[in-house]
């Protein structure tokens, strides 16, 4: 009634006269909070998932969330009350933080945690934003909502064949009940308050990375690079060997890209790591972590075309193995630094050898390959200063990094070469059967 409205005591200065949007810009606060928290946690299934397709799907959906998270923070900053920081409220990440669960816990029964309780919340929390913002003052926001609505429905149902016949209900229960404590993301839902006896697992037991990641049924080894034919898939003088067969080198070179699966498990690692890293850092790893899911994708979908059956190829281990025990900001230089900066010219002359098949799809493949990578590069020289500030890394980048290189070498001796071959010679891929595959002998 318009009597009661009139009636009210209006609040002192702007803050009154401004409600309506610091009410929305409230909301779009949390809900900013909400997409970056998911995307710092939700990259803790990607390694701990075996299954090649389902770490391409998360990958893709964390980058849509950073996605979510910079239009959001883009929209809110036009508010005046949005502020400057990328902070999260603690009350949102112990939840998320709970759902990244123990390091040997069920992935399946977690990625039932995050997509059919904390994603769906989001979604509500979404509607819940439409419901109440007006369409016509708030068209920005709404616009961008109704657009991560539609987002949110497409990742459940994208989702959904994975967690089909998953029985993850008693860990869906712990997590709602920790949900809605908080009333839902926005607290629009009456508030059922934590019983006494609920006991937060990351109190228990707080998470740390599991010292080897997941290849779900594939074979395992642990490197795929090597100099025997008999026994490596990628022999390492061939690829630049004017005498090697252009068909073996696109086969060769499919291989090297399906094993970016490495690098998409590795650099995963890094987000939950990082907890007080600006936003910025973590939206350009998202990018860089699906590049690198789109890579390994290449091989993954290519290498099946050229005769090759995923069943033969065993999967490297070696990187994650030995980077999971350096600290993140040592990971990420090896990474950009070392693995991606070395790698320019030994690409560039396997493309131009790709080239004389007349493929057009392989060309564009190495070629969008390559762009990224230049991208991935350039990250590393943005970020890289900022993470070893994170760890109180204070030497000049450039010792930093010759001293990571060597600490890898150490730790390579230490950690690498542990993953024995799951296959035999003869029934695994090796260069051998990469020539014959081609036609070559
Ligand atoms: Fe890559
Ligand atoms: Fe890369």
């Amino acid at each position: 009634m318009s009597a009661t409205t009139s009636t009210r005591p209006a609040p002192a200065g702007g803050a009154g006269r401004m409600a309506a949007v610091n009410e929305m810009t409230r909301l779009l606060r949390l809900l900013f909070e909400v997409e970056r928290e998911f995307l710092r946690t939700v990259t803790t299934l990607v390694y701990r998932v075996g299954e090649p397709e389902l770490k391409y799907l998360l990958c893709q959906h964390a980058w849509e969330s950073a996605g979510h998270a910079r239009f959001l923070r883009e929209r809110g900053r036009e508010l005046t009350t949005f502020g400057t920081n990328d902070n999260v409220h603690d009350s949102i990440r112990r939840v998320f933080v709970e759902a990244v669960g123990k390091a040997a816990a069920d992935p399946f029964v977690l990625t039932a945690g995050f997509y059919e309780v904390l994603k769906p919340a989001l979604l509500e929390a979404y509607r819940h934003y439409l419901k109440v913002t007006d369409p016509l003052a708030d068209w920005p926001s709404k616009k961008l909502v109704e657009e991560f609505v539609a987002d949110e429905e497409r990742h459940a149902h994208e989702i959904a064949p994975y967690l089909a016949g998953i029985d993850a209900r008693e860990w869906k229960l712990h997590l709602t009940q920790a949900l809605d404590d908080l009333g839902g993301w926005l607290g629009q839902e009456t508030r059922l308050p934590l019983s006494p006896t609920y006991v937060w697992q990351q109190e228990k037991t707080p998470y740390t990375h599991p010292p080897t990641c997941s290849r779900g049924k594939y074979p395992l080894c642990s490197g795929v690079f090597g100099f025997d034919p008999k026994e490596d898939p990628i022999v390492r003088p061939w690829l630049v060997d004017p005498k090697t067969d252009a068909r073996v080198i696109r086969l060769m070179v499919y291989v090297w890209l399906m094993m970016e699966m490495d690098a998409i498990d590795y650099l995963a690692t890094v987000f939950i790591e990082t907890p007080h890293a600006p936003f910025d850092l973590h939206h350009d790893l998202a990018r860089h972590l699906w590049d690198e899911s789109r890579h390994s994708q290449f091989g993954f979908r290519q290498l099946p075309k050229l005769g090759v059956d995923l069943m033969t190829v065993e999967h490297s281990l070696d990187l994650y193995n030995i980077l999971v025990q350096m600290p993140p900001h040592e990971r990420y230089a090896m990474m950009t630094m070392e693995f991606e900066a070395g790698s320019f010219s030994t690409k560039a002359t396997v493309m131009d050898r790709v080239r004389e098949l007349n493929d057009f799809e392989a060309d564009t493949l190495l070629a969008f390959d390559r762009n990224d990578e230049q991208n991935h590069v350039r990250y590393g020289h943005r970020w890289l200063p900022e993470m070893m500030a994170l760890f109180g890394e204070t030497r000049p980048v450039e010792d930093f990094v010759k001293a990571t290189q060597e600490k890898f070498k150490v730790f390579a001796a230490i950690y690498g070469g542990k993953v024995p071959h799951s296959l035999p010679r003869d029934r695994r891929l090796t260069a051998e059967k990469i020539l014959r595959l081609a036609g070559v002998t």
